[in-house]
């Protein structure tokens, strides 16, 4: 058949968790996970997170890598794929449509924040963090929101990297940045850690963290962190569907979940504890300043540690390459639809999508400086607007109908073929939990989420 010649599949077992790896970790983890903790207090939401994280987003990985696999194409098709299997309509194949609109969405803003990573490449090389304080280092992350063409350079650059990449085959460049460069990140965020230990308030930032009160927890924080929990894991969108869909058929899908979901939050954690310490040691920087938060802490710690500007380099460096191994994947579904589907030459699919994106991405920079004050919805600029979206409009929906689609309408037997390797107590403990725990909670959660925002 064609769609078997088309769509090939990985050749080692480690690739899918390279890939999955790689999709996973990123800007999420270093940048975001940080800043959205500090906005909404600190333990309470941590909690939550990581009770997201184990109660819904493992289960529907689990899920979302399962259909890829059984569908072997994009995730447009391959829905359409197991659904003709199990005899359900197509309308669920609308699930890799979303999951495309999302990809793009998040792509446009993904971009422009992986360009201020690398601005602060070339700012760390210079020497430039040199004796920064709290006053310093906020007043040059303010100067950069402000500069339209510094923002734009670095946005069109970090797009182009991603599409050059494309355009060269994703899978040795993959292997190279995530076998190699990822534990050099793992290693580095150890570096910060300890540095942010001598040098900086760690018990402040560890309770900071760690510990809450039962007040602390809220409504619109227990949305967020659902909605972060996808987009860390990188599900609801069909990402992990894509490279499922290249998944070789003697990998134990469970396993293979629990330790990309294990690395995933284990560099959270350390980015939290390393960005933390700092915080509450710096007069001048407040855990809630926002998506500012890392390009306000780090820099003062490289401004003052020795080799500074050596770590300052590599460590931005390898944000930025975590963030190109995720765009790598919000970009495989919807080139994959298109040369596929549409027969599209891969080159012209990359460039298609990436303009427009760029094009998308520009609302976001305008959004940081000349549109502050212009409200697309109540009290949300267009950038706000597309975090919004993705995070808890978009992916929760996509997350949910793949839990009710497996949960519910998939035929038993073939979803039972995909996880044969892993033992039926674990098949069944994780059944039960997409059946009823994870719909009932994304649905609740979702509907909170969106009333409290608009009400
Ligand atoms: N998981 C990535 C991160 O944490 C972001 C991402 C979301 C990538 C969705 C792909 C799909 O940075
Ligand atoms: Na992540």
């Amino acid at each position: 058949m064609k769609r078997a010649q088309q769509h090939a599949i990985w050749g080692r077992r480690g690739t899918f968790i390279l890939a999955a790896t790689g999709s996973a970790v990123g800007l999420g983890n270093i940048w975001k996970f940080p800043y959205i903790t500090g906005e909404n207090g600190g333990g309470a939401f941590v909690l939550m997170y990581l009770l997201c994280i184990c109660l819904i987003g493992l289960p529907v990985m689990v899920a979302e890598v399962m259909l890829g696999r059984r569908g072997r194409a994009n995730p447009v098709m391959a829905m359409e794929q197991v659904a003709r299997e199990s005899g359900n309509t197509r309308l669920w194949s609308l699930i890799g449509w979303f999951g495309v609109l999302a990809g793009f969405l998040i792509l446009s803003y993904y971009s422009v924040i992986a360009g201020w990573t690398l601005e602060y490449v070339t700012t760390a090389a210079r020497g430039g963090f040199a004796g920064f304080d709290g006053a310093s280092a906020s007043a040059a992350f303010s100067e950069l929101q402000g500069d339209v063409s510094t923002l734009v350079q670095w946005q069109t650059a970090f797009l182009a990297m991603t599409a050059l990449i494309i355009m060269f085959g994703v899978t040795r460049g993959l292997e190279t940045a995530v076998r190699i460069l990822m534990p050099l990140l793992f290693v580095l965020l150890l570096v910060l850690l300890g540095y942010a230990i001598y040098a900086g308030d760690f018990a402040s930032g560890a309770n900071f963290l760690f510990s809450f009160r039962i007040s602390d927890l809220s409504l619109d924080g227990l949305s967020l962190a659902l909605g972060h929990a996808f987009f860390t894991l990188s599900l609801g969108m069909g990402a992990i569907m894509a490279y499922g869909s290249y998944m070789p058929h003697n990998t134990s899908i469970i396993k293979t979940v629990a330790t990309v979901g294990l690395l995933d939050t284990t560099v959270a954690l350390l980015a939290g504890m390393a960005i933390f310490p700092i915080v509450f040691a710096t007069p001048g920087v407040e855990p809630e300043v926002g998506p500012g938060l890392m390009f306000v802490s780090l820099p003062i710690v490289f401004g003052s540690m020795p080799f500074g500007a050596v770590f300052g380099t590599v460590f931005f460096l390898l944000v930025t390459l975590a963030a190109w191994s995720s765009t790598i994947s919000l970009l495989e579904p919807a080139v994959a639809y298109l040369t596929e589907r549409f027969r599209f030459h891969r080159v012209a699919a990359n460039l298609l999508i990436v303009f427009c994106a760029w094009l998308l991405g520009l609302t976001t920079v305008f959004s940081l400086n000349r549109w502050q004050d212009f409200q697309l919805l109540p009290g949300m600029t267009p950038f706000d607007v597309s975090l919004f979206m993705t995070e808890q409009v978009l992916l929760p929906l996509g997350a949910l109908a793949m839990a009710v689609y497996v949960g519910w309408f998939m035929k038993r037997r073939p979803l039972r073929r995909e996880l044969k390797l892993d033992s039926s107590q674990w098949f069944s403990r994780w059944f039960t939990v997409l059946r009823y725990v994870s719909p009932v909670l994304i649905l609740v959660v979702f509907v909170l989420g969106i009333v409290g925002k608009f009400a």
